[in-house]
């Protein structure tokens, strides 16, 4: 689970360790990494890698690599209120790499916004190097990137899901006004992870507190807005998406 020692991360990891499940964490340096082992002792390991840094992303796909095949991988990467440059690596560019160099699990989830209603895939800016975007459009890309995968991987159960605004740290950046249930925030990606509840039946579906959400991106269902991204995204990074 990427980006896991505060937050969304850090409860959904802390819920399946107590139910006996094995969790690899990612901490964005050796500091927070020491950090984590001393917050949750039980964790199997942790991977270290900070998700603005493109060349650390890559290094951190390796040494998810050097730990095996994993059965859930949970993209839980977002930044807020940061220069757009870094939300484009952090929210977008990274997970797409984790996606495209880390050897597939059984399952995917990527945690998007129901901010990415106000995105646009803003194509052009990944072609040609350019920096220009925000939150929305970063949420739009994972929503559109996980369809895409779902689509291209069928062997892999892939969904995303918008944890709705609940108080984190980030969901009380503008202020204490969160009005969503935080443990509703962690228990969808948690629940899909454990495989047993009837939310894990979901497979492509955009879900929001355990059901699929009606309002939705035009783009993220669009297959050729989904080809479109897939191929910004090789451009941009040089990393085409493997076969799986
Ligand atoms: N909270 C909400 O209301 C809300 C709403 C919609 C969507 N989401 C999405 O839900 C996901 C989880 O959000 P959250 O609310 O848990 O966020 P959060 O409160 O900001 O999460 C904090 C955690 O993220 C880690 N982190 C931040 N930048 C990192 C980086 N570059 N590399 C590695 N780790 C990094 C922090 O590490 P340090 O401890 O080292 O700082 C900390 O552990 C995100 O994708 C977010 O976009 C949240």
């Amino acid at each position: 689970m990427t980006r896991s020692t505060g937050g969304l991360g850090q409860l959904a990891a802390t819920y399946l360790l107590r139910r006996g499940h094995r969790v690899v964490g990612h901490a964005r340096n050796e500091q927070r990494a020491a950090d984590m082992r001393r917050d949750l002792p039980e964790i199997d390991d942790v991977v270290v890698g900070d998700l603005l840094n493109l060349q650390e992303t890559q290094v951190l796909a390796s040494q998810i690599n050097v730990l095996g095949t994993f059965d859930v991988i949970i993209h839980n990467s977002g930044e807020y209120g940061l220069p757009d440059a870094e939300i484009l690596n952090a929210n977008s560019l990274s997970p797409y790499l984790l996606t495209s160099l880390v050897e597939p699990p059984q399952q995917l989830t990527y945690l998007t916004s129901d901010l990415h209603l106000g995105g646009d895939l803003k194509l052009d800016e990944l072609r040609t190097g350019g920096t220009r975007v925000n939150y929305h459009d970063s949420k739009l890309h994972l929503a559109t990137l996980a369809m895409a995968i779902g689509r291209r991987w069928p062997d892999c159960r892939v969904n995303a899901v918008a944890p709705g605004w609940v108080p984190t740290l980030m969901g009380v950046h503008n202020g204490p006004y969160a009005p969503d249930d935080l443990r509703e925030g962690y228990m969808t990606q948690t629940l899909l992870a454990e495989g047993a509840d009837p939310v894990a039946q979901f497979e492509g579906e955009f879900l929001f507190q355990r059901e699929p959400e009606s309002r939705v991106h035009r783009a993220v269902r669009d297959i050729d807005a989904q080809e479109a991204l897939l191929d910004a995204y090789a451009q941009r990074t040089g990393v085409p998406l493997p076969r799986n």
